[in-house]
């Protein structure tokens, strides 16, 4: 049989940028430990803090869905998840309709969960740390 040393090495390749996408998903997600969505323009608070994945290990949410929801034309979709979907994504800074605006839907997300466990930060500067 001929040698083809062409196709060991292109496979190395691929594999290599397999394991370079995976690496940078895992990476991005762990880059996240603020949010300062560019959509706000000039922010008037501290970026708040968020440290997505000790955050969610910590507080045991498993399903992405429970914040990366889905929707379209003002109806929520809470089944269909879009994690790496930015919220500025769906929600305007103002709304020109009665839909959720980008405060608004982070406020509601996190603050809600919140109150309703009975654990996590519900004071502006718990979040908005200086
Ligand atoms: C407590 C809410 C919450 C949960 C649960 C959650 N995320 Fe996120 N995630 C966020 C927020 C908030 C952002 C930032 C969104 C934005 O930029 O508007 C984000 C951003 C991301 C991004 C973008 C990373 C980047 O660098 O831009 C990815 C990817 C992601 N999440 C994946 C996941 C996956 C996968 C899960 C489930 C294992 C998950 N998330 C669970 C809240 C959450
Ligand atoms: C693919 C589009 C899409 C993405 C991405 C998205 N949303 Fe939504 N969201 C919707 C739609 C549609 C509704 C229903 C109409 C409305 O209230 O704006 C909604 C409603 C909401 C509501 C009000 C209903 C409720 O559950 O209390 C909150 C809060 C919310 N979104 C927060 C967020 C946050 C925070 C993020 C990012 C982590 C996010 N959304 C990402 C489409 C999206
Ligand atoms: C579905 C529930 C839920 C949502 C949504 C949620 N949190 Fe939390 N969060 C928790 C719980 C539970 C804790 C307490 C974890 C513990 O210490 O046991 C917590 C703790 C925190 C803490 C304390 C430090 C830490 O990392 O433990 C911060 C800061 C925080 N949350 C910010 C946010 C922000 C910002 C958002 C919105 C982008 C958010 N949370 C959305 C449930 C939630
Ligand atoms: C549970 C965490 C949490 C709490 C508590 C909280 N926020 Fe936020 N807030 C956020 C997140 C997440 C965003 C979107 C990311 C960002 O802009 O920092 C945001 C965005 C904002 C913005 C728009 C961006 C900017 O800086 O101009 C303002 C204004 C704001 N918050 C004010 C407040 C005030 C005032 C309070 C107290 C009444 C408060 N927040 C309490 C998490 C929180």
């Amino acid at each position: 049989m001929k040698y083809t040393p062409k196709l060991p090495f292109l496979t190395g390749l691929a594999l290599a940028a397999l394991i370079l996408a995976i690496a940078g998903v895992a990476l991005s997600q762990d880059s996240i430990t603020k949010l300062a969505p560019e959509a706000f323009g000039k922010h008037q608070r501290p970026p708040a803090v968020f440290n997505h994945d000790k955050h969610n290990e910590k507080a045991k949410l498993e399903e992405c869905v429970v914040c990366h929801h889905g929707g379209k034309n003002g109806v929520i979709d809470r089944v269909a998840s879009t994690e790496g979907t930015p919220c500025a994504d769906c929600h305007r800074v103002k709304p020109a309709d009665k839909t959720t605006g980008l405060m608004r839907a982070y406020h509601k997300q996190c603050v809600d969960c919140h109150r309703t466990k009975g654990k996590g930060p519900l004071a502006c500067g718990q979040c908005h740390v200086r």
